[in-house]
């Protein structure tokens, strides 16, 4: 028993004696009504439905080439179906929640963050991913330029910096360090790796 015990209980006592509403019989009137509340809702789901809840839509991609039929959870995000519906796992999730860039990739040539839009909203679209980019063998001039420069650490962030730098050099935003530093801000680091992902973006710009 606490120091604070008694004096609560003689708080409690002393409102039901006046005939008010005591702190604790407006809990526990609250709490069974929240109870109640819930579990008919979670009957009513179950039975209604008679199974999982979720709908499906049929939606075509082109990823990386490669043409894709697939029956989609509306819900899921394209990020979750390019790394567990794909098994394109190069493509990380961070936050996922729109605030790093890890999860970049190329949809009809922009730069997206993917955790951040519906699959389903994209029948038809062609998807470029980190996999993509080399070709024959022979690694893209970014990826390339990312080793040289010693542009990672953990390289955790390092799919989604270069999908974005594809993005910014093709947009044209990749004329100056200043310039790739504020159109590259949506993407980081936090091995704070900055100083080489701008050079790394700048010598391939260069290149294009
Ligand atoms: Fe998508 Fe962080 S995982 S922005
Ligand atoms: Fe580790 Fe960027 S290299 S987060």
């Amino acid at each position: 028993m606490t120091n604070h015990e008694p004096f609560i209980d003689g708080a409690v006592e002393t409102e039901e004696a006046r005939g008010g509403v005591s702190r604790r019989s407006l809990l526990l009137t609250v709490g069974g009504a929240a109870s109640l509340a819930a579990v008919p809702q979670v009957a009513a789901d179950s039975i209604s439905e008679g199974g999982p809840t979720a709908s499906t839509r049929r939606v075509r991609l082109a990823v990386n080439g490669t043409r894709h039929e697939l029956d989609l959870d509306t819900r899921q995000s394209l990020l979750d179906v390019l790394r567990e519906g794909l098994d394109l796992t190069g493509t990380k999730k961070g936050c996922n929640q729109g605030a790093c860039g890890a999860c970049t990739v190329l949809l009809n040539g922009k730069r997206v963050v993917s955790c951040l839009t519906l699959a389903v909203m994209h029948d038809g679209a062609e998807i470029e991913t980190i996999e993509g980019l080399e070709k024959n063998g022979e690694l893209h001039p970014l990826q390339s330029a990312f080793i040289e420069h010693d542009a990672l650490q953990c390289g955790f962030c390092t799919p989604g910096q270069i999908m974005s730098a594809v993005g910014c050099i093709a947009e044209g935003h990749a004329g100056s360090p200043a310039e790739i530093q504020f159109w590259m801000s949506g993407n980081i680091c936090r091995c704070g790796a900055y100083p080489g992902i701008v050079a790394a973006v700048a010598d391939a710009a260069k290149g294009t």
